[in-house]
Formats: structure tokens, C-alpha cells, sequence
């Protein structure tokens, strides 16, 4: 990696790298942030070829940006490009969405899951004390694992449409944090039978209109059913959850925001506020 030059125009340089990237909101988010908390930023879309990614990175940082925020497919990539500088969590997550270059060297970290306990939080569920269920073993599963047995979940089952992905997540999550290893269990989507009081869908059907299969899953009184994507309606997942009973359904959209927020706090030490920036994003997105 080459060394990280000065920015001649002062103005820090920040981006998201993905693709497809061109969809992202994390230009708005920051851009908002920057707004509120009166720090001037450029944030750009930094699109990159499959092949490139390594390489766009090093470019980036080599030519003075300060921090990238790295979407899909590249987040296990990034977190291999971070292994000097990765936090705990991001050790812990295999996967990162948040890159800053300091001290002649990359660090990464992962703040997907923190983005999630505070969209919970937000919403008011307490997750200390509850079972959790886990749909998906995919980078955005493997962000949420950490957060949520930090949160004091008493159980985190994961499941999966192939089931060796749920049991190899466990298996790891379980390696890097032995003491919560009692509290773990995995197996395919049929094992979602019981009735929980916190699901989340941490699949990527939503991308193809689709709902994970949960047969025999039942919601327990106040139940809350949580899909980390999100749509302009309610995502195929929440309707599904409506009709089995949940009570409360909420999408992802509050997650991205504080994915972002936590994201923001690490590069420029602040803290933004997350709500007014969201009821933007909704307001817009139930537009689109
Ligand atoms: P991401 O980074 O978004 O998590 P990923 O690593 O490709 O993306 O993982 C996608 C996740 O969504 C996986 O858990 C995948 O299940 P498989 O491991 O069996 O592929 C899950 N998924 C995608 N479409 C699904 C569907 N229609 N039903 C159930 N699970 C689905």
C-alpha cells in the first residue's frame, strides 16, 4: 500500500465503493451529517470493476482520501485488505463496511451491527434478555452476531437456506467468542420453528421480491419482525411476518442510517443525530 498523501484543497475526501454502487444513499447520509454537525467533506461513488477492487482502494488512499465506506460484493475483500488495523468487532465479523487510513496504515471496522442495535433501540425493543432468531449467513448476517450477544441476547439462532453456511457462522462466532458460545445455535430455515419474540431477516431476498421460507416460525405476543433491507412499502418479509402474527414489522432503512452514523463518528470523532436524517430518506423513498 502506498503512503497516504495530503489533500491540497483541506477538504477531507470520503466515498463508497461497490457494484453496483450507483444506488447507494451513503452520499446523502454523509452529506447530511456533514450539514448537521458542521464539517466539510466531499463524498463521492466510487464504482469499481470486480477484478479492481484492491487496487481502486490503494489508489484512494494513496492519493489522499480519508475514508471509504465499502458495500457489496467487497466486504469480505476489504476486511482482508484491513487485517493490520481491523477493530475487534471487525476481526470478529469477517466482513467490514468502513475503511480509514491512519498511522501509515488501513484499518477497518464493521458498523452494520452497531447500525442495527441502535435502529432497535430507536424502536424500543430490548434485546437483553430475548431470544433472537438470525435469517441469513451471509456479510450481512456475520455484522449482526457480535452487537446482538453483546446486547445480552439470552439466545442467537441462526438459520440458513444452506444450512452449512448457519453452522460454519456459528462455528466461528462461536471461536472468537467462546463465552457466549452456550447462547449459539444454527441449522436450515425448518429449524426456525418455535416462537420468538425478535426476528431478524438478514437475507438478500428482498432483492428478488422474495421472503425467506420460515415454515413453523411463530411470533410470540409483541413480537418484533425485523428486515435489515428496505423498500418504499413494506418488504415481502414484513408482509410475511404481518400475516404470521407479527406485531411489529420495521425495514432496514433506520439500520443504513445508523451503519452510517457510526461510520461517520469513527472518521471525524462526532456523533451525528440519526432521525432527522431519516425521516429525509423516508420521506423520499416513499416518493420514489
Ligand atoms: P449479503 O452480504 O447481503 O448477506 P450474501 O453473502 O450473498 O449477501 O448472502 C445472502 C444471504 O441471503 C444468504 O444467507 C442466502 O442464503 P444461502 O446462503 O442459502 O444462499 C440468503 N438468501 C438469498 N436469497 C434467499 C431466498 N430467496 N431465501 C432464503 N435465503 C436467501
Amino acid at each position: 500500500m502506498m503512503p497516504n498523501q495530503q489533500d491540497t484543497s483541506g477538504i477531507k475526501r470520503f466515498a463508497v465503493i461497490g457494484n453496483p454502487v450507483a444506488h447507494s444513499k451513503s452520499p446523502q447520509i454523509h452529506a447530511a451529517f456533514a450539514r448537521q454537525t458542521g464539517i466539510q467533506l466531499r463524498y463521492d461513488l466510487l464504482p469499481a470493476p470486480i477484478e479492481a477492487f484492491e487496487s481502486i482502494v490503494e489508489r484512494f488512499f494513496a492519493e489522499g482520501g480519508s475514508g471509504l465506506n465499502v458495500t457489496v460484493p467487497f466486504k469480505e475483500r476489504a476486511w482482508v485488505m484491513a487485517q493490520g488495523g481491523l477493530t475487534d468487532r471487525a476481526r470478529v465479523a469477517g466482513a467490514i463496511n468502513t475503511l480509514w487510513w491512519g498511522g501509515s496504515r488501513l484499518h477497518g471496522c464493521n458498523t452494520d451491527g452497531v447500525g442495527l442495535l441502535a435502529d432497535l433501540q430507536r424502536l424500543d425493543i430490548v434485546v437483553h434478555g430475548q431470544d433472537v432468531l438470525l435469517v441469513g449467513a451471509g456479510g450481512a448476517a456475520r455484522g449482526a452476531c457480535a452487537p446482538l450477544l453483546e446486547a445480552g441476547c439470552t439466545r442467537l439462532h441462526i438459520v440458513n437456506r444452506t444450512a452449512a453456511r448457519a453452522i460454519e457462522l456459528h462455528r466461528h462466532i462461536a471461536r472468537e467468542l467462546p463465552h457466549f458460545s452456550s447462547r449459539l445455535s444454527s441449522g436450515d430455515l425448518s429449524q426456525a420453528k418455535g416462537r420468538w419474540p425478535i426476528v431478524i431477516n438478514a437475507t438478500s431476498s428482498g432483492i428478488s421480491q422474495a421472503a425467506p421460507d420460515l415454515p413453523g416460525l411463530q411470533y410470540a405476543p409483541g413480537a418484533l419482525a425485523y428486515d435489515m433491507f428496505y423498500a418504499p412499502h413494506d418488504t415481502v418479509f414484513m408482509q410475511a411476518a404481518k400475516a404470521a402474527g407479527a406485531d411489529r414489522v420495521a425495514d432496514g432503512l433506520g439500520m443504513l442510517v445508523g451503519q452510517a452514523a457510526a461510520g461517520f463518528a469513527i472518521w471525524h470523532g462526532v456523533t451525528p443525530e440519526i432521525e432527522p436524517v431519516l425521516s429525509i430518506l423516508r420521506a423520499q423513498l416513499n416518493q420514489d
